[in-house]
């Protein structure tokens, strides 16, 4: 059997593709982990648009502003364009955001953004109910616990995909088009904010098949996470606070912000990492977010999820300042596509979301603008495909489908030692010679017969890594300093 449609992912990329294309197209969604284990669902402060054509403009400019003029001016006005009719059609479709006392739609500020143009959901669950709402609003087959191995890539046709099933049993689907929209790399580093399906095994596939990966040295760092919890991922304290009043202080409340930048807090994400990093590095002094503007009854109607989130970690909001720290959040890099979210060079393989990179959001996204990313470009891409509509000859794809052992006894050390060498060697801060350091263990990392997935996400690292050294001039979120 051949399928109309492969999509590998189910987060707003994925799923919102799936919503969009005929239910009697025979899609398959190959879901990595479990369906809310994704970055979607975790997402807080809400999704960008512009309020109305006037909105435009500054929109643009502003994504322009926060992506250090790198963008693809091209897709930024494409972005903002689309994101009024995108909005429009998502909510006639039933998704609900929040609204204020006058009936119209909220619209809330974060970091970098000139005016109030984020719409939320349930307060601080925006990504949450996106996902539910795109999850029950789904025709089609999930698959979870589909863990893609490779892509049947012959020349510029995609043939479908290779895939570990939840038995560990290795799996090969057909399809007339392939949709990549696996989302991140997050789990490359020691502290994120992603979700642990987000490993960029996908990006290693297409580092292997030499296709080309764009702008993969831009990766982010969320100012403010939660800091002291055990896990890897990072309880995140949204743009949203800062946009509605809360501020980052030292341990003796001194508010430093404005000594790096005159926005201060609201200043684009990178600027305000690197401020924390480069304060804490000089004066060795705890860092922390503080609440004291809001009023608790507000805050906990505003913000019910991070209220009751940090309580169970100890700390009663608004009125205790709690520690924080830049963890990783979003590779502005990925798969290079086109507008329309065909991969360069291919029919059939398109990829949208955070895995590709069509350069919209240059070197630094502008906060809330991923998941409006995701909406938008994957009803592009779904016209595209319908409007191309390709075919497959499933008896020309002669290659051999190979046997992969999944992981290997060796990979845990390896798999740690990776993480942490990201986050010291590739993080806020590059030097060149960490650069290498790290390029050159993660070299003879993958001489070793490690797993295939541990392999996927070490060449990804290597990439990440290469681009690192290859861009010698700090640009946005990627700051190298003199060794
Ligand atoms: C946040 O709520 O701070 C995350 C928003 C984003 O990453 O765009």
């Amino acid at each position: 059997m051949i399928y109309d449609y492969i999509i590998i992912g189910a987060g707003i990329a994925g799923l919102n593709a799936a919503r969009l294309l005929p239910k009697n197209k025979r899609v398959l969604i190959l879901c990595k982990m479990s369906t809310w284990n994704s970055n979607t669902f975790w997402a807080q402060g809400g999704i960008a648009s512009a309020v109305d054509k006037s909105d435009i403009p500054t929109h643009i400019k502003d994504t322009l502003e926060a992506g250090a003029n790198y963008n693809n001016l091209e897709a930024v006005e494409l972005l903002s364009s689309e994101s009024i009719p995108t909005i429009k059609e998502i909510i006639e479709a039933g998704m609900i955001f929040d609204k204020n006392v006058d009936g119209n739609l909220a619209y809330t500020k974060e970091a970098a953004h000139s005016r109030n143009r984020i719409l939320h959901a349930q307060g601080d669950a925006t990504g949450r109910e996106i996902h539910l709402f795109l999850l029950e609003h789904c025709p089609h087959e999930i698959v979870t616990q589909a863990v893609v191995c490779d892509l049947l890539i012959q020349d510029d046709i995609c043939y479908g995909v290779q895939y570990f099933s939840s038995e560990y049993e290795q799996k090969v689907a057909f399809a007339h088009n392939t949709i990549i929209a696996s989302g991140g790399v997050g789990s490359l580093y020691k502290y994120h904010t992603n979700s642990t399906a987000n490993a960029g095994e996908i990006h290693g596939i297409i580092a292997e098949k030499n296709i080309s990966l764009k702008d993969m040295e831009m990766t982010q760092f969320h100012p403010t996470v939660l800091k002291g919890t055990s896990f890897a991922r990072k309880p995140l304290l949204s743009e949203a606070l800062r946009g509605e009043g809360a501020f980052i202080v030292d341990e003796n409340n001194k508010r430093f912000l404005f000594d790096y930048h005159p926005s201060g807090e609201l200043a684009p994400r990178d600027i305000v990492s690197r401020a924390i990093f480069d304060y804490n590095k000089k004066t060795g002094l705890g860092i922390f977010l503080s609440f004291k503007n809001f009023e608790k009854k507000a805050f906990k109607q505003r913000f019910p999820n991070i209220y009751e989130n940090i309580k169970d970690l100890g700390y009663e909001l608004p009125f205790e300042n709690v520690p924080i720290s830049p963890a990783f959040h979003y590779c502005m890099g990925g798969i290079e596509v086109a507008l329309n979210g065909l991969v360069k060079n291919f029919k059939n393989l398109y990829a949208i979301g955070e895995v590709a990179c069509n350069g919209v959001h240059g070197a630094n996204r502008l906060a809330s603008n991923s998941l409006l990313e995701g909406l938008v470009f994957s009803r592009i891409a779904v016209n595209k495909s319908l409007e191309v509509d390709f075919k497959i000859d499933k008896q020309n794809y002669k290659k051999e489908i190979k046997e992969y052992i999944r992981n290997k006894e060796i990979d845990k050390d390896i798999k740690d030692d990776l993480r942490r060498t990201m986050w010291e060697s590739a993080g806020i801060v590059r030097t060149k010679k960490e650069l290498k350091d790290a390029l050159n263990k993660i070299e003879s990392y993958l001489l070793l017969d490690v797993g295939r997935l541990l392999y996927l996400r070490l060449l990804t690292a290597k990439t990440i890594l290469k681009a690192s050294l290859q861009r010698e001039k700090s640009l946005g979120a990627h700051f190298i300093k003199e060794d």
